[in-house]
């Protein structure tokens, strides 16, 4: 199978080979219902049912890497998609740097990569469920399709990162990826790991915000690990940013629409003082 196509047969798609790696295909559609438990528990409330126009991750390639149609968001094909391996690549930092870069966890490294990778992957599930009253006070359907479209792909980095716990951390790996079904964002029992992901998204503005600032530093972050010695690692981040960049651009575009609207209201209230909420409201 060529690195930039698909299998769609079985349950999940992926571009990694996993019809010859039945192990871990095993492991992945045993954690798959779990997932869309979390999915119908967590994901977006009210609209598991309906029919949203989305975009799914078919390829890597750098043309048509993606698909668009109608679908339930339950079946949403969450797919485990790693750019294609850049033949030679080494280590680009560190003590090692210069040498081959790793195919396998390294015995030094492992309880690190572990680590980093199961707080990137706790990441991915918690705006999820910070977003998922958001669909009921949709500015518009545009909106609401874009949430949703982040909020699928947001699981589908979470499939990413499960997929590199299970294929290279043995059981350490298998219990991780359960773990990240397990926690809840602001859960005072099992809270998510990162603290900036406790903070409540209530409206547009604060998500407008969330994919602004913690997209970009997000995408950081993958920028980051795509540096990865590591090499799965790094392939996996660097498909990643494809997705990423429409999360800022919704961020980035919510925000300039926020602020166009607001100069609009304040010219026409004839006020300059643009949190004088209740000012602007007596006129
Ligand atoms: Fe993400
Ligand atoms: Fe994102």
């Amino acid at each position: 199978m060529s690195i930039q196509q698909v299998d769609y047969d079985g349950q999940i798609p992926y571009n990694v080979n996993l019809g010859s790696d039945v192990r871990v295909k095993r492991a992945l559609e045993k954690w798959h219902p779990g997932y869309l438990n979390w999915w119908k528990d967590m994901g977006p409330e009210g609209f598991q049912e309906s029919l949203v126009y989305l975009r799914t991750a078919i390829s890597v390639g750098s043309k048509g890497w993606a698909k668009f149609d109608y679908l339930r968001m339950p079946e949403y094909r969450w797919g485990i998609l790693l750019a294609p391996a850049a033949e030679g690549r080494t280590i680009p930092f560190g003590e090692q740097r210069g040498e081959p870069a790793w195919q396998e966890v390294p015995g030094e490294y492992r309880a690190m990569l572990r680590r980093l990778i199961v707080i990137q992957g706790d990441t991915e599930p918690a705006s999820v469920e910070q977003q998922r009253h958001l669909g009921k006070t949709a500015p518009s359907l545009y909106d609401m399709r874009n949430l949703f479209q982040v909020n699928v792909e947001e699981g589908r980095h979470l499939w990413a990162m499960v997929y590199l716990l299970q294929k290279y951390f043995g059981t350490d790996g298998r219990d991780g990826a359960e773990a990240l079904l397990q926690r809840r964002s602001g859960d005072p029992d099992t809270p998510r790991m990162l603290g900036a992901i406790y903070e409540k998204t209530p409206d547009w503005l604060s998500f407008f915000m969330f994919t602004f600032f913690q997209d970009r530093h997000g995408k950081m972050q993958l920028e980051a690990q795509a540096q990865s010695g590591f090499d799965p690692l790094s392939r996996t981040c660097r498909f990643m940013f494809t997705e990423e960049a429409h999360h800022m651009f919704v961020g980035e575009t919510g925000i300039g629409r926020t602020v166009q609207r607001t100069c609009e209201a304040m010219v026409q209230a004839g006020q300059d003082v643009p949190y004088d909420v209740a000012n602007q409201k007596a006129r």
